[in-house]
């Protein structure tokens, strides 16, 4: 018994080791924080009772840091944003376009936007109460990040204390934390020298190094920053992106010098090419160049698309390329059974990452391109985008190479038939799909994966891993069946199972309770239905607001019920093509059938509406006639940021009809319904206190 109490202590040791540095130095966790907590747990309770065994570089007998050994969460005040990418001049001047449209500007105003470069880094933002620090927090998914602040008082570029008198009561100072190369390589050659991990590129790196339990390792590390953006703000010292930057200068934060204000399509473009230029001498890694509109009152007027602003665009260089051998193409069969053909490479570093996979979109893309196993191919790699393969290199194409034949059925064990999509034209498509649906164990276990994911039903405990494992096993068929498990362990006996004991199975159950509640914006999103990804599903949750109606809506839909088409086509962000999948995936009775089992074990939230109490949160509110203070999208989206849904048919749900010159027919039933119709300026000073 003794021997296994060393043997499995020294076990855990281990696997805490690996972890602690897929998570501090390679930013690459594999398992969640629950996870990582249950073999803590575990390896005290075993020192507990076997105390000869504790030793003095045991895991349990670190201090500081959180007690879990990981960082704690901190949810951001105001979330931290992504950038919308451009690669073309097009989609610059396309850009450009969307906010003269979005602003119903003449095409003479002229449009200032700030110009600067995008670094690679991680984005960092600094919380200053009355001037000085108090709290760090990396960006994490955008809405919770991780606190650490004890690591960013360690690095050089960032004060403890605003410069300045009279520093605002609450100022977020957001930037981009990164290492330069130089430092990178010097730090590498210290790391090899000292036997340890070696950065693959200065963001790794500087990533690793911001994350470090221990705070005196973030200080011995070359770390630097520059502001470019703030968060939580008491009050606003400039009117402009632009003033706003040279604020932050003189508060004494480092920004970057070589932004500029541009006044033009062109400026901004013989900016990117400078900078460009400039890619390959600069000490910094960049992957493009930021244009941000540079009035703050635009700025707000603009708003967001999910979470990308409108206001503001990365515009990015060319993907970073590399050649190497196609050692095999496998498939993957994703969650809506779309086969995709992947190269699997002789592992080839594309731009300081090492690529071992890339994708080969279809079988029509495999045929133009002419793929073999054994060729030598271009590979590239675009931001955090999956790397592909571009092209074959025929010379060196060796005799043994041979032709990958797409299969006719699934890899699955039903080997169900492979079919082409068919497009809305009636042409065929270049997507080939299972036809096996649900039945399709890879799609089922797609759909489970998806289900739990961070951004559905978050389940902590329940990786690839364990998915695998349950669906296996037949513990779990469907997304209901995880919130049954518990009920069902009597006869299951997890614990029981290699790689579960009774803490991380106790874990598992106590994250699967803990979603137990969730919004209904989630639910939508995690049901894994075509084209409905987040953004579609936060439009959905909000037009509907509560589970009921938009399962009520559903059936509706699915029956072929004109006016429930109608509804949906009136919401925000919904068109054809969301409303035909819907339509399809609650018209069959394998879906249904699971949608209401989960349902069923569920407790479903009604849509969350923005905080803010404004006059017209909550109400639904159809615009027509012609507008003349802002474009129609602006009031939508104006409309929808304090709360309200918007619709294009008034009906007895209707409660404000917003109505310009040129009004027809909406006005006339609006009267006929005695729905409140107010004209713009009416609909402006309404919501004069809350914009
Ligand atoms: S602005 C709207 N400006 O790029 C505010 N981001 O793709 C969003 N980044 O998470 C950020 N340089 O980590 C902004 N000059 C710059 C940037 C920059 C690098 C990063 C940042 C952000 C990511 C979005």
């Amino acid at each position: 018994m003794k021997h296994d109490a060393a043997a499995r202590a020294a076990e855990l040791r281990a696997r805490i080791a690996h972890h602690d540095r897929q998570y501090y130095e390679l930013d690459r966790p594999e398992i969640s924080d629950a996870d990582y907590d249950a073999l803590l747990t575990e390896l005290r309770a075993l020192e507990r009772e076997h105390p000869q065994l504790i030793t003095p570089d045991s895991p349990t007998q670190r201090v500081g840091g959180a007690p879990s050994g990981r960082f704690p969460k901190v949810r951001h005040a105001v979330p931290m944003l992504s950038l919308a990418n451009g690669f073309t001049p097009e989609d610059v001047g396309g850009f450009i376009d969307r906010v003269r449209r979005f602003l119903k500007l003449d095409a003479g105003e002229p449009i200032e936007l700030t110009a600067e470069p995008k670094i690679d880094g991680l984005s960092l933002s600094l919380r200053y109460e009355r001037g000085v620090l108090a709290r760090g927090a990396t960006r994490g998914d955008g809405t919770e990040g991780e606190d650490v602040t004890a690591n960013v008082r360690r690095v050089a570029d960032i004060r403890e204390r605003m410069r300045g008198h009279g520093p605002p009561e609450v100022c977020e100072v957001r930037g981009e934390v990164y290492m330069t190369r130089s430092a990178f390589l010097e730090l590498n050659e210290e790391q090899v020298a000292a036997g340890r991990t070696v950065f693959a590129n200065p963001r790794n790196s500087a990533a690793g190094s911001l994350r470090q339990l221990d705070p005196e390792v973030t200080a011995s590390r070359p770390l630097r920053f520059l502001a470019y953006a703030w968060g939580e703000m008491s009050e606003m010292p400039a009117d402009t992106q632009w003033g706003m930057m040279q604020w932050l200068e003189r508060r004494g934060f480092p920004t970057n010098p070589l932004s500029r204000l541009c006044r033009s399509l062109d400026e901004l473009l013989a900016f990117h090419h400078e900078i460009e230029l400039q890619r390959a001498t600069l000490d910094y890694d960049i992957d493009g160049v930021v244009y941000k509109v540079n009035r703050l009152d635009w700025q707000r007027r603009l708003g967001f698309v999910g979470r990308d602003p409108r206001w503001a665009l990365a515009h990015k260089f060319p993907a970073q390329k590399a050649t190497t051998v196609v050692n095999a193409i496998e498939l993957q069969v994703g969650r809506t059974g779309a086969l995709t053909p992947v190269a699997k490479l002789a592992p080839v570093n594309v731009g300081g990452v090492v690529v071992s996979n890339a994708t080969l979109h279809n079988e029509d893309y495999i045929r133009e391109l002419d793929v073999r196993i054994g060729d030598t191919v271009t590979v590239q790699r675009a931001g955090d985008v999956i790397p592909q393969v571009l092209g074959v290199l025929l010379e060196r194409r060796p005799p043994h190479a041979r032709p990958f034949k797409f299969p006719k059925t699934c890899p699955c064990p039903l080997a169900t038939p492979v079919v082409r999509d068919v497009t809305a034209a009636g042409k065929e498509s270049a997507v080939s799909r299972c036809s096996g649906e649900l039945a399709c164990p890879h799609q089922r276990i797609e759909h489970l994966r998806h289900f739990v994911s961070r951004r559905a039903f978050d389940i902590e405990g329940l990786g690839e891993k364990q998915i695998n494992l349950f669906y296996e096993q037949g513990w779990i068929k469907e997304p209901a069946d995880i919130f049954t498990l518990a009920r069902r362990n009597e006869e299951i006996r997890l614990e029981q199972h290699e790689g579960f004991g009774e803490v991380s199975v106790r874990n598992l159950f106590a994250a699967v309770e803990a979603r137990r509640t969730i919004s209904l914006e989630r639910f939508i999103f995690a049901l894994g239905i075509r084209h409905v990804g987040e953004t579609t599903a936060r439009s959905l949750a909000r037009g509907y607001g509560t589970y009921e109606s938009f399962r009520e809506a559903c059936r509706q839909l699915a029956g072929g019920d004109a006016e429930a088409r109608q509804e949906l086509d009136a919401m925000d962000q919904i068109g054809e093509t969301v409303i035909e999948s819907l339509t399809s995936y609650f018209s069959e009775p394998h879906n249904t059938g699971m949608v209401d089992h989960l349902a069923r074990e569920v407790r479903i939230l009604a849509a969350e509406r923005p905080a803010t109490a404004s006059p017209i949160a909550g109400k639904t509110i159809v615009f027509t006639g012609r507008l003349e203070q802002m474009t129609r999208d602006e009031a939508k989206a104006l409309a929808e940021r304090l709360g309200a849904a918007v619709s294009g048919s008034v009906s007895k749900k209707t409660d404000l009809v917003v109505a310009g010159p040129e009004a027809g027919s909406k006005l006339t039933k609006a009267n006929d319904l005695g729905v409140k119709v107010l004209d713009e300026s009416q609909f402006l000073e309404l919501l004069k206190e809350s914009r």
